[in-house]
């Protein structure tokens, strides 16, 4: 493992100072292209809190860090590789929850099904002894149903610009191809519902047989070794894809970074805004400040909704038009609900079919608890050989996120990084490349 992936991995288990100046410097700036990432500074990332960087320092490289100034230094031809990083909030008007927001978010509606934590639906060894919560969830999340928004036609509109070096997107649902941006610019970290195999033999799996499982809210099995299928979606516990490992230092190459729509708590995504150098300008639009955005000289932030925010900035472009006309093209045209924005249709439907997921839900937890108990109470009575231990078994009366640990490699496991005040006792882990 090389330095880089050593100070990675050592992220999430140490807490250091916040970045700021040094020592509240103003002025105390490294040198222009310096990576943000110096050992020193890798630390501060993620949701771990920064401070907001002193207005009395000067930008390096924008004239003022205002919408205005970057519009300006976009228009004068300055920026020609950008690295956008996205996550579940750019998603959230097309009618698909995010993970974290209070109330609305998918974990907060979770929480009452039993599960031992919110995150379990997607950690691959709870995945293993109960796949139907995540089975549950894919129904309603399976790509298809949902129209891109006009932040995921502002990806595209990038692209078309010749602007656009890669996205890196932590999301699941596809809407980034939906809207045109081609696969070899997307790093989908957390993989996606694009391919599905065995957890066992690795077996690919076809599109159709799952497609229709999911339909039907059933288990797919493996035509090979009757193992469970899963969508090659990473869940934790598991390593990131490859193509993650291999492009995680483009946002080094960049002239300009663009964070929307993450509450950047998943490492090692989290650290991703931090690999740009110093002087390059980066910008967040999102609901809050996160990770360390807004710590450096050059953070821009347009905090608000992600459409709202990506209209103001391609309007100040001169641009706002023609993304207007891209985000019309992904328009269904066949909804049967003419003249209703999908977004709405989708949430419509999404409302409807809730309730009745999250009773099947709840049944189907409660079920598997009642055979997980009354088998290992047979376990205790009978002593079955190599049966499992109770420590196996999902503890159904843990709906916090308190508790043991799921998995916890001693080597290089990653995981998620917690706004100060927050961080509970479990630390679900994403696995690194080994
Ligand atoms: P989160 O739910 O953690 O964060 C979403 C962020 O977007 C939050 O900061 C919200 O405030 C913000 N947000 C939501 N709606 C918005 C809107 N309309 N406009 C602007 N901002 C908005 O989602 P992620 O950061 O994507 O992993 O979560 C990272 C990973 O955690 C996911 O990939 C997932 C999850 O565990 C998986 O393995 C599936």
């Amino acid at each position: 493992m090389n330095l880089f992936r050593s100070v990675i991995a050592a992220i999430g288990r140490k807490h250091k100072p916040h970045r700021s100046q040094a020592g509240g410097k103003p002025n105390s700036h490294n040198p222009k292209n310096k990576w943000r990432c110096s050992v020193g500074r890798f630390f501060n990332m993620g949701n771990e809190e920064s401070s907001p960087i002193d207005e009395s320092v000067p930008p390096q490289t924008l004239p003022a860090r205002t919408l205005e100034a970057l519009s300006d230094h976009i228009k004068n031809g300055k920026v020609s590789r950008i690295v956008v990083m996205t996550g579940a909030g750019i998603s959230t008007s097309a009618g698909i929850p995010d993970f974290r927001s209070p109330d609305t978010g998918l974990y907060a509606n979770l929480a009452r099904l039993n599960l031992p934590y919110a995150e379990a639906v997607f950690d691959i060894s709870y995945f293993r002894k109960n796949p139907m919560p995540f089975y549950t969830l894919a129904h309603e999340l399976y790509p298809g149903k949902y129209r891109p928004t006009i932040t995921h036609s502002f990806i595209r509109l990038l692209h078309d610009k010749g602007l656009l070096l890669k996205l890196f997107t932590q999301n699941i649902d596809c809407l980034e191809r939906e809207a045109g941006v081609p696969d070899d610019k997307i790093v989908e970290a957390h993989g996606s519902f694009a391919r599905q195999s065995c957890i066992e033999c690795s077996e690919p799996y076809p599109e159709a047989d799952i497609k229709r499982h999911i339909a039907d809210k059933e288990i797919p099995r493996c035509h090979q070794c009757k193992g469970l299928v899963k969508p090659e979606i990473v869940f934790f516990g598991e390593q990131l894809p490859a193509e993650f490992f291999r492009h995680r230092s483009l946002p080094a190459e960049a002239d300009l970074c663009i964070v929307m729509g993450t509450s950047l708590t998943v490492q090692p995504f989290a650290s991703l805004p931090d690999v740009t150098p110093d002087s390059t300008p980066r910008v967040l639009i999102n609901k809050e400040r996160v990770g360390s955005l807004g710590s450096g000289t050059d953070d821009v932030l347009i905090l608000g909704d992600c459409d709202d925010g990506v209209r103001k900035l391609a309007n100040a472009c001169g641009w706002l038009d023609e993304l207007e006309g891209l985000w019309a093209k992904t328009a269904p045209k066949d909804t049967g609900e003419l003249g209703k924005p999908a977004a709405e249709v989708a949430k419509r439907d999404k409302d409807e079919q809730l309730e009745d997921e999250i009773d099947k839900l709840t049944k189907d937890v409660d079920e598997t608890l009642r055979l997980s108990k009354w088998h290992e109470e047979k376990v205790r009575d009978e002593k079955l050989p190599g049966s499992a231990t109770k420590s196996d078994q999902p503890k159904s009366s843990d709906t916090t996120s308190s508790g043991d640990r799921p998995h916890e490699d001693s080597d290089g496991n990653l995981g998620h990084v917690f706004v100060q005040g927050q961080k509970p006792d479990r630390r679900v882990m994403k696995g690194e490349e080994t």
